[in-house]
């Protein structure tokens, strides 16, 4: 896959989880307008999609032809909608305090705070509901999907590692207590998507899933890798998010254990992981492939 073959499906997979997202917002009472308002503040403020996107590419890899995708979108809809909330928690007074979010100011100080959590709250659960009404999946693969997504997110996964993370302010972590919050903060949502990706496609082997299981386990940690560095070397602009904002917290992270560099390195390092994970897949899991570079490469 060239880069420009790479760019056309960013944009596809963009403009499909973009038209689907609408299709699966919630008919909200007009005195909820606020709400509603923040809510979609906080889906279509310019997020990169790179979880919809890795679940498309999952869905190809193990597919054996995929024109029609409309089986995927709700899939892509809900893991989108379970970062969307994840962020808009992430960046209140309790927890990171920061006001700048993908260029924009964070979803409490658009609105408020009570506001932020109640959009919040709602996101969370929309994912849910978008993959109770994929109906072009059997009742099975959803109760699969949804027990994935369930796991992924929440005290087992996504939530524990926010609450390690907010614990380990100003605590020394070893480098494998780093791992076990990133893998469960950031790479258990990554995880999930890729898997439920392929779920959804009703196509993907046992062995294939759990191939791309150790694929997502590279690229979750890798992603988180990455983050740790812009958080250093990028710029608030490119960023769109406070620069130095771990640092000024007193997070640990990859950068201040390892030093910059060797944080380089280790995300290089799990490129190849990544790629190895993927070395029974054809050129279906080009996107896959292209991805993980991408991960490692994105400057914001
Ligand atoms: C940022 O995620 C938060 C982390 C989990 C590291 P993204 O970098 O995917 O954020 P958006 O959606 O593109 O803004
Ligand atoms: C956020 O991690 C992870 C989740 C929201 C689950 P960070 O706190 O590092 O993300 P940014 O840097 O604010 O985007
Ligand atoms: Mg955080
Ligand atoms: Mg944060
Ligand atoms: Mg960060």
């Amino acid at each position: 896959m060239n880069s420009q073959e790479f760019s056309a499906f960013l944009r596809v997979c963009r403009d499909d989880v973009d038209s689907a997202l609408l299709t699966v917002l919630p008919k909200v009472p007009v005195a909820g307008k606020r709400l509603s308002e923040a809510m979609k503040y906080s889906l279509f403020n310019g997020g990169k999609r790179v979880r919809p996107i890795l679940a498309y590419a999952a869905a190809l890899a193990t597919s054996e032809n995929l024109q029609n995708r409309d089986h995927i979108h709700p899939v892509a809809c809900a893991v989108e909608a379970i970062h969307a909330y994840s962020l808009v928690h992430d960046d209140l007074p309790a927890m990171d305090d920061d006001e700048l979010r993908r260029g924009k100011p964070t979803c409490h100080i658009a609105y408020d705070e009570a506001t932020a959590i109640l959009a919040g709250d709602a996101l969370q659960t929309l994912a849910f509901e978008a993959l109770t009404q994929a109906s072009t999946l059997t009742a099975q693969t959803r109760l699969r999907l949804i027990k994935q997504l369930a796991k992924a997110s929440g005290a087992e996964g996504m939530v524990v590692g926010q609450s390690i993370d907010l614990n380990a302010v100003d605590q020394t972590l070893s480098i494998g207590e780093l791992e076990l919050m990133h893998a469960h903060k950031t790479g258990a949502l990554i995880r999930a998507s890729v898997q439920m990706g392929a779920i959804a496609s009703e196509q993907a082997s046992p062995t294939q899933i759990l191939a791309l299981g150790n694929y997502a386990d590279a690229i979750g940690l890798a992603f988180q890798v990455q983050d740790d560095i812009l958080d250093v070397t990028a710029d608030t602009a490119t960023l769109g998010k406070p620069q130095g904002s771990d640092q000024a917290s007193n997070k640990p992270t990859y950068v201040s254990l390892l030093g910059l560099n060797a944080a380089k390195v280790k995300a290089a390092d799990l490129h190849q992981t990544a790629l190895d994970a993927l070395a029974d897949f054809d050129h279906r899991a080009d996107a896959l492939r292209a991805l993980s570079a991408y991960i490692v490469q994105r400057d914001h």
